[in-house]
């Protein structure tokens, strides 16, 4: 199964990437996972990527399509994949399908998860991460057992640098102009589905299994 989330920052996408990993048992390819793993590592990669992270921009097309490219061609790709974040630009999306093309392969689902923009703010700015594992918490929706420990595997807990209302803001803009127009592209091949990520997070879970099947 070839699976991509779609949605705006805080939408949900990691989170229900968690639980669909677990059911369908395919890898999960978050770019922005990718690039705050090379910062953290002090990459080359990574400090290209910082600057356009920090102001909630964009990271280049063609650095991006690279990266997810290498990353799919691995060999626990090879029975299908989920995507979280990537293709976030019509170009990457259209680089997407040649080279899944010229595999033999196609996308299978687009899963569009929306959510009002001041539910996105508040999910945001109240967000905790793992720096572990990488599972998502929220100080009042998801709290962890512990506060800011990880209930999965003990990690700490940190606030993601972009996680500021000013970054924040510009990350729903940047979405709406850039990320948004993807939701037609898919809506003309005629793979995506909606749904409604204000709901919780096991009723968004729900609708995912109803869409791709038990
Ligand atoms: P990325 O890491 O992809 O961030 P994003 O798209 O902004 O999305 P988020 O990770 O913030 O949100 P999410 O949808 O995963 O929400 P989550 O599940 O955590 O990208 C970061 C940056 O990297 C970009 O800005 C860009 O610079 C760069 N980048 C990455 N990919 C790129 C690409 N392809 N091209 C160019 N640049 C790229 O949930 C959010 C919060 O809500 C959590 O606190 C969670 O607990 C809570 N929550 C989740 N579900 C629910 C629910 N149902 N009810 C209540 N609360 C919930
Ligand atoms: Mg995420
Ligand atoms: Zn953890």
């Amino acid at each position: 199964m070839n699976l991509i989330l779609l949605g705006p920052p805080g939408a949900g996408k990691g989170t229900q990437a968690v639980k669909i990993v677990e059911k369908y048992d395919v890898p999960h390819i978050s770019t922005g996972d990718i690039f705050r793993k090379n910062i953290k590592e002090g990459t080359p990669l990574g400090k290209k990527a910082q600057e356009y992270m920090d102001r909630g921009e964009l990271v280049p097309d063609s650095l991006v399509i690279e990266i997810a490219t290498d990353r799919l061609t691995e060999d626990d790709c090879k029975d299908g994949f989920l995507l979280d974040g990537f293709p976030r630009t019509v170009e990457q999306a259209e680089a997407l399908d040649k080279f899944l093309a010229e595999n033999g392969k196609k996308v299978d689902w687009v899963l569009d998860i929306d959510v009002a923009k001041e539910e996105l703010m508040t999910r945001l700015t109240g967000r905790r991460v793992c720096r572990n594992c990488g599972a998502s918490y929220h100080v009042v929706n998801i709290p962890p057992k512990q506060e800011g420990v990880c209930d999965e595997c003990g990690g700490e807990l940190y606030q993601r640098a972009d996680d500021t209302v000013e970054t924040v803001e510009n990350r729903i803009e940047v979405y709406n102009s850039q990320t948004k127009p993807l939701i037609n592209y898919y809506e003309e091949i005629g793979n995506i589905a909606h749904l409604d990520g204000a709901a919780p997070l096991d009723e968004v879970f729900a609708e995912i299994v109803k869409v791709l099947g038990e």
